[in-house]
């Protein structure tokens, strides 16, 4: 329990008490495409909240939190988990790959992180095959073999589009509530599995490569195994949140993946498969949406982008080099080296208009330091005239200028400042420029990694 003391005590100053977070429930969703640093806020956040709720997503999001010298870092458990005390809540919404869960419940318990009745599942969330996986892989393939053109969507083969395309096809799906149900798991198999074997097998052939049918009977007894192991964690979980509201309890959402790669507003094809804004959270956790009342977006200094897909201020220079090794930016899920560039307020006031974004946890503003001139995108060109908004087409997109505005670069490090005063004065012009261009206020800044490493702002 040693760590669990440390995650407990080694807390940011008591500077969240500026944050008026006001009335109703808190959502944090990320502005860009990912990675911005949700984790490390929902953590901080958690500590004013009672119940933390992932609405979407599946074990392709990767959420760091770092207290002291331990580094945690979290798929499917809400980022709330360090905090004994709280109630974690794995929502409707999210995709649960049983395998990865049970292995980062493993893991946490290792290292004296309590996981217990502290993590609720829903009944109704939906359930990762291994099928969904191969699936991932094999359509990925389909959109480069034989094409001078790569189209691949850079998932991260988690299976997590395969998993949601069967939900919304229904008779090939697989709830958590029906995982417990011996019977009903069986009956389902005898129905998928057949389908997903013709289906895989000839697409394997098609592009070459070699598939193993999946076997009813092996799926079945694996998943009963997973069954028995999740079954005391799951439950109704709206009526969990709704119970907890009734009772004045304050819930925190936690999104996964970002904006940018929602499902319907993000720069589709190149998104994930979920609703991913701010939006998601009421379907994706059974909660209406009058009862939140502040939405924080996290956004990061820079842009990152892992995948595919169009992202107009993409550095392929030494700039982007550098901010890829001093960022460390390299994917928490699976090592992929992210992709880096200046910050896209275009993009970046879309998404906060979207979310209805109340406030902006500015992150990772410490790996600028030291760069002469910084630049930021405050307008797109497309076929020479301005173009109004964020467009819909990821080829318009691909397409478009950025238009920059360039201001002097801070040469301090900052990553031991806590107030906002003591940033250097170029630092604070990059905050305000932010704030400028997108109308919103940035109430939090993140000067390093650590839970402790914030500027909150009154
Ligand atoms: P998430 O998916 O939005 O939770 O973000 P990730 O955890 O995938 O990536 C964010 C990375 O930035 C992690 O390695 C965090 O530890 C780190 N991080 C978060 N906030 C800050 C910050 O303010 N400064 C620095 N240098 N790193 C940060
Ligand atoms: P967090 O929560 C960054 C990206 C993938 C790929 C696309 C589709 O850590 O911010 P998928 O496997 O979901 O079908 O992949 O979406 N992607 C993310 N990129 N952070 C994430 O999550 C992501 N989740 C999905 O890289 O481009
Ligand atoms: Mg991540």
């Amino acid at each position: 329990m040693a760590q669990q003391a440390e995650a407990q005590t080694v807390t940011a100053p008591d500077v969240l008490d500026r944050l008026d977070l006001g009335a109703g429930h808190c959502a944090v969703g990320g502005l860009q495409w990912g990675d911005e640093g949700k984790g490390k806020i929902v953590d901080l956040l958690a500590q004013r909240h009672d119940m933390i709720v992932r609405y979407n997503g599946g074990a392709n999001a990767g959420h760091t939190v770092e207290v002291g010298d331990q580094r945690y870092a979290l798929h499917l458990i809400p980022s709330g988990i360090l905090y004994p005390d709280k109630t974690n809540v794995i929502g409707n919404g999210v995709v649960i790959d049983p395998a990865v869960l049970i292995k980062e419940i493993k893991g946490l318990r290792d290292r004296g992180v309590a996981v217990d009745k502290n993590l609720r599942i829903s009944n109704r969330a939906h359930v990762v095959f291994p099928y969904h996986h191969v699936q991932d892989a094999l359509f990925e393939s389909a959109l480069s073999a034989g094409r001078g053109d790569n189209k691949k969507i850079g998932t991260t083969g988690r299976g997590i589009g395969p998993c949601y395309a069967d939900k919304a096809l229904r008779s090939t799906a697989v709830r958590v509530g029906e995982l417990l149900d011996d019977c009903h798991l069986g009956e389902k198999l005898r129905h998928i599995v057949p389908l997903k074997n013709v289906m895989l097998g000839s697409l394997a052939q098609e592009y070459g490569q070699t598939f193993e049918p999946f076997n009813v009977n092996t799926l079945y007894q694996q998943y009963r195994e997973y069954a028995q192991a999740l079954r005391p964690l799951v439950c109704d979980t709206s009526e969990l949140i709704y119970q907890a509201t009734q009772q004045g309890k304050r819930v925190l959402f936690e999104g996964a993946n970002a904006t940018l790669l929602d499902v319907d507003h993000g720069t589709y094809p190149y998104v994930t498969s979920s609703s991913c804004s701010s939006l998601g959270l009421h379907t994706g956790a059974g909660v209406p949406a009058q009862q939140v009342g502040s939405l924080l977006g996290v956004a990061k200094a820079y842009s990152t982008r892992v995948g595919g897909g169009p992202m107009p201020t993409e550095l392929d220079d030494e700039i982007g080099q550098r901010i890829r090794e001093v960022g460390r930016e390299y994917g928490t899920t699976t090592g992929r080296p992210r992709r880096c560039g200046w910050l896209d307020l275009v993009a970046v006031r879309y998404s906060a208009r979207l979310n209805g974004t109340t406030g902006i946890a500015l992150m990772i503003l410490d790996v600028l330091a030291g760069l002469d001139r910084l630049k930021v995108c405050v307008g797109y060109k497309h076929a020479g005239k301005k173009l109004d908004g964020f467009p819909a087409e990821a080829g318009v997109l691909a397409a478009v200028e950025p238009v920059y505005e360039e201001i002097a670069g801070f040469a301090q490090q900052i990553d031991e400042c806590r107030e906002y005063d003591e940033l250097p004065a170029q630092a604070r012009a990059y905050v305000e420029l932010i704030e400028r261009h997108t109308g919103v206020p940035v109430r939090i800044i993140g000067v390093g990694p650590r839970r402790d490493q914030i500027i909150v702002r009154s």
